[in-house]
């Protein structure tokens, strides 16, 4: 029977150029490049300029995915932007992207689940194609963490940087079993909120009505943050009946190397499997995904009918996985 698949047909990443680098931290608070590099695996990150939005970032790494995509803006009908840093509390920003792409049909939405939201987002918009109810989606992650960021906090500071990536997705027909053709093979979407003040915003509209500063119980998150990303990766092979041995790239959330580095040894992915970015990206929220995917499509590891394995976790906590045959 033929169903509907959402195929990748576009990838495009924007870093900002601005690059601060560990050592530059290093005069600016109570740290060392030896200490970031062993806890974190980050040398370096970059940072958006005064002026420069989420959604400035956001318009270059759709331009460049719509690019590789060879599609022109007006094909686009749906955008789902992740983002926990946007212009403003609204509108989204989303409709800034679509407004600047020149887009004037569809829909276009953010979705907020913090380091998470990249998963969610491709998880949400395959669902509406799948659904039928959108043909051609914009999927980007896009972050400014710098803005929200203590830079008097050393325990926090250190991990985080900007930049956004983007899919694009297309709804194709697809005749055949569940792991065979391209497109996204299975996602799995998990929350907690009994987790939401390990790591969070000490500000918001409707509490203080001030943006806020990042605050996180660094230990508590990395005690939680293996076993969540086994588990929705055990759900992801369960689903498909893949295993670490059939997988072809595994593309995890870039927060941390040790965090990376544990869940693949847990899973025994193969460490020449592992797209790791982080060292030169620090953690980009949202953006780290298709920031490292668009690294890897470029350099031609990640090859078309590539079996690829994404996985997040972040702030409520939020987790997720996606399988996809790139
Ligand atoms: N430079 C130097 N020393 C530091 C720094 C720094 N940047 N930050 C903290 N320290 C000090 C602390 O003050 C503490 O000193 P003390 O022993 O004198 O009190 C010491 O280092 C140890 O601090 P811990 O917080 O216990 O250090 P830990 O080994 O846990 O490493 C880290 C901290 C890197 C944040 C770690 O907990 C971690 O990686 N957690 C996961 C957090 C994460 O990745 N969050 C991203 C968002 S969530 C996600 O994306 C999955």
């Amino acid at each position: 029977m033929s169903h509907i698949r959402s195929v990748v047909v576009g990838c495009g990443a924007y870093l900002p150029e601005q690059v601060l680098t560990n050592a530059q931290l290093a005069e600016m608070v109570d740290t060392s490049d030896d200490w970031i590099v062993q806890r974190t695996g980050i040398r370096e990150r970059h940072i958006a300029s005064e002026g420069e939005y989420t959604s400035h970032l956001a318009v270059k790494a759709a331009e460049a995915a719509l690019k590789d995509a060879q599609m022109a803006a007006q094909d686009i009908d749906l955008i789902v932007l992740a983002t926990s840093t946007p212009d403003n509390t609204f509108p989204a920003t989303a409709v800034a992207v679509q407004h600047a792409l020149g887009i004037t049909q569809g829909a276009a939405f953010d979705l907020q689940a913090v380091c998470s939201g990249f998963i969610f987002a491709l998880a949400t918009a395959d669902n509406f194609l799948r659904s039928g109810a959108a043909r051609r989606a914009l999927v980007i992650g896009a972050e400014t963490f710098s803005r929200i960021l203590d830079w008097n906090d050393r325990g926090t500071c250190v991990l985080f940087g900007d930049g956004a990536g983007a899919l694009v997705l297309e709804a194709q027909p697809h005749e055949g079993g569940r792991i065979e053709g391209r497109g996204i093979l299975t996602s799995h979407l998990r929350s907690d909120g009994r987790h939401k003040s390990k790591l969070y915003v000490d500000g918001g509209p409707s509490s203080t009505r001030t943006v806020g500063y990042l605050r996180m119980e660094g230990r508590e998150v990395f005690k939680h943050a293996v076993g969540m990303i086994t588990d929705v990766i055990v759900d992801a092979f369960n689903a498909t009946g893949l295993c670490a041995d059939s997988i072809d790239w595994f593309v995890p959330h870039q927060a941390n190397k040790r965090i990376i580095d544990a869940s693949a040894q847990k899973l025994r992915i193969d460490p020449g499997k592992v797209v790791m970015t982080v060292e030169r990206h620090g953690n980009t929220s949202a953006a780290s995904i298709p920031l490292a995917l668009a690294v890897a499509v470029e350099d031609g590891r990640i090859k078309r009918g590539d079996v690829v394995l994404l996985e997040a976790m972040g702030g409520g906590f939020t987790w997720g996985s996606v399988m996809v045959r790139w």
